[in-house]
C-alpha cells in the first residue's frame, strides 16, 4: 500500500502550495510512482504542477449514475474510466476528485469506484493528497487512513490554536493517523519568541510533531502570477525550506 501524505487546515493556509511541492519533492529524490490527488472540490492543485484537467472523479460518477453501456462488465468500465481520469505527469500522476457526488448516488457504481481507487492505489509508493479546508470530506473519499497529516497553519495565534481543534476534529471522525505534523506557514523572519513558544505548546499538548516553521515569500506571488509550475520555483525560499522539512517525514 502507498504511504499516504495528506494536507489538511484552515481556508487559504498553504496547503495546495504545499502539496504541489511535496509532489515535486518525491520526484526530485525519484521516490515514485507518485500519485497526487486534489481532494478539494475547488480544482487547483493542477495549476501549481502545471497541468490542465480533462475530467474529474466526479463528473465519471455523475456520468456512471445515468449509464453504463451494456456490452462490458460494470466494472470493468468503472475501472476504465477511473484509468482514463489519471493525468500522466512527467513523473507523477494526478487525479483530480471534483465535485462530490449529489443525492441518489448510483450505489453500485460508487462501490465499484471505491474498489477500482483502491487497488490503484496500491500501485503507487506514494499518494500526495490536497484537502479542501474541513476534514469530514475525508470519510466520503474513503480516505480513512494515512500515515502523515500535515496540519498547516499562518503564524498567528489563533491559526496556531485552530491546529488544536482539527486535531480533535481528526480524532472524532476516527481517522487513522500515523503521523500528525504541524506546519507553521509564512512565517515572518521576526516571528514573536511568544508565538514559537504556543506553537510547541499545542504540539506537545496534543502529542503531534512539530515540524517547521516556514517563510514568507514574495516569489511565491509572481510565480503564481505567470502561473509557473512549482518544478520550475528556482529562486524560491519557500520550496528550498520545506525541501528541508520534508526530508524529515522520510528519515524519521
Ligand atoms: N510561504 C508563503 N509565502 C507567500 N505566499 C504563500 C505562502 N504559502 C502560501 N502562499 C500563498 O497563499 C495563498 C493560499 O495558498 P494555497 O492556495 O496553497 O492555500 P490553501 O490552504 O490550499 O487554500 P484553500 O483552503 O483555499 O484551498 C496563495 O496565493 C499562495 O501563493
Ligand atoms: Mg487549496
Amino acid at each position: 500500500m502507498a504511504i499516504r501524505i495528506s494536507f489538511a487546515g484552515k481556508g487559504g493556509t498553504g496547503k495546495s502550495t504545499l502539496s504541489a511541492l511535496m509532489v515535486n519533492y518525491l520526484v526530485d529524490k525519484g521516490l515514485g510512482p507518485v500519485l497526487a490527488v486534489d481532494a478539494d472540490p475547488n480544482v487547483n492543485l493542477n495549476e501549481l504542477l502545471g497541468e490542465e484537467v480533462h475530467i474529474t472523479l466526479g463528473e465519471i460518477k455523475e456520468e456512471l449514475r445515468k449509464s453504463v453501456p451494456d456490452h462490458m462488465a460494470r466494472y470493468d468500465y468503472v475501472e476504465m474510466r477511473l484509468h482514463q481520469a489519471i493525468i500522466e505527469a512527467r513523473g507523477y500522476d494526478l487525479l483530480v476528485m471534483g465535485q462530490p457526488e449529489g443525492p441518489g448516488c448510483y450505489c453500485a457504481a460508487h462501490s465499484f469506484l471505491s474498489q477500482a481507487l483502491e487497488k490503484l492505489m496500491k500501485s503507487y509508493k506514494y499518494l500526495v493528497i490536497d484537502n479542501e479546508a474541513g476534514m469530514e470530506h475525508l470519510s466520503r473519499l474513503n480516505l480513512l487512513e494515512m500515515e502523515h497529516l500535515l496540519i498547516v497553519t499562518d503564524a498567528s495565534f489563533r491559526g496556531i490554536l485552530t491546529v488544536e481543534r482539527i486535531v480533535d476534529l481528526v480524532r472524532t471522525l476516527q481517522i487513522k493517523v500515523e503521523n500528525y505534523w504541524m506546519i507553521v506557514n509564512r512565517s515572518p523572519q521576526d516571528l514573536p519568541e511568544e508565538l514559537k513558544r504556543v506553537a510547541r505548546e499545542v504540539a506537545e499538548k496534543k502529542d503531534i510533531k512539530l515540524l517547521t516553521f516556514l517563510p514568507e515569500d514574495s516569489m511565491v506571488l509572481k510565480y503564481e502570477a505567470q502561473r509557473v509550475p512549482v518544478f520550475n520555483w528556482n529562486n524560491s525560499i519557500l520550496k528550498h525550506s520545506a525541501y528541508e522539512a520534508f526530508s524529515k517525514l522520510f528519515t524519521g
